[in-house]
């Protein structure tokens, strides 16, 4: 398949073309992370060349990838929390004028006909080599593990070790990762944290919530703790730290 990159702002894209670009994947409740809307205008504005589409022959969308660049000394214990922590450190080094040094990969996604032939590697390397172009010499991603939903109970430190009896990752985006040469080095227990009402969460799942306390939510990689009297529902969405070689 001869695919060609593009600057996601290069053009405006065909709305449907988006739609089924992202039409899977993503819960509603995602847009809820009130520290990363804050920061996300800056983000697109300041760090267009690191946001990419691979578009196919006929000038169709069909995956996206995206990072940021930050400065890091490469040690596990001055990580960021994780994807919002990131975009704040990216717009405020930047505002700061601090020089980065590393890309941090923050979301990709391929269009739902394309899935599994290996376009998620692709976007990821070519991310990485624009990265390496931008001078940022080091890679990481807060990942998002795509089968954690199925296992909303288990602690993201335990979930990340799952392995298959081939010695992969239980965990298919984790795998993708690693056979880019990515390992992983931490949990990313509340990578991000989504806020709002009760009313807010019933529509964003589908469910009610009846009385305080935790639930498991469709497509939810952790517990939503509601609190009715507050009338407010959080909920800590976890990820994990991967470093590429
Ligand atoms: C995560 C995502 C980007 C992976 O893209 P991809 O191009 O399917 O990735 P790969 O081709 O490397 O496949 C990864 C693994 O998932 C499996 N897989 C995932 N979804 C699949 C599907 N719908 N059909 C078949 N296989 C699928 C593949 O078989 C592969 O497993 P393998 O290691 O045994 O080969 C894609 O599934 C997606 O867009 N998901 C929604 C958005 C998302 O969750 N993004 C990640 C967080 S930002």
């Amino acid at each position: 398949m001869i695919l060609t990159t593009e600057r996601t702002n290069a053009r405006t894209w065909p709305e449907e073309q988006l739609a089924e670009l992202f039409s899977e994947g993503f819960p509603q409740f995602i847009t809820a992370d009130r520290l990363g809307k804050e920061y996300i205008g800056r983000v697109r504005e300041w760090f267009a060349d690191l946001d990419l589409m691979l578009v196919d022959e006929d000038g169709v969308p069909v995956a996206g990838g995206w990072g940021v660049p930050i400065r890091w000394d490469g040690q596990v214990e001055s990580l960021p929390t994780g994807y919002s922590q990131t975009l704040v450190q990216a717009v405020e080094g930047r505002e700061r004028g601090a020089e980065p040094d590393t890309l941090v990969i923050c979301g990709a996604i391929v269009t739902p006909s394309l899935k599994g032939r290996g376009l998620a590697g692709r976007t990821l390397t070519t991310l990485r080599e624009v990265g390496r172009e931008a001078g940022l010499s080091r890679v990481l991603a807060p990942v998002r593990p795509t089968t954690k939903a199925r296992y909303p109970l288990t602690p993201i430190d335990s979930f990340m070790r799952w392995r298959r009896p081939d010695g992969a990752a239980l965990d298919p985006w984790i795998r993708t990762h690693e056979r880019m040469g990515a390992q992983i080095l931490a949990g990313a227990p509340a990578s991000q944290t989504m806020t709002g009402t009760v009313a807010e969460w019933e529509s964003w799942t589908g469910l009610v919530f009846p009385e305080s306390g935790e639930y498991v939510i469709p497509d939810g990689l952790s517990l939503l703790r509601i609190d009715r009297d507050a009338d407010e529902g959080v909920y800590q969405e976890p990820n994990v730290w991967m470093r590429h070689a």
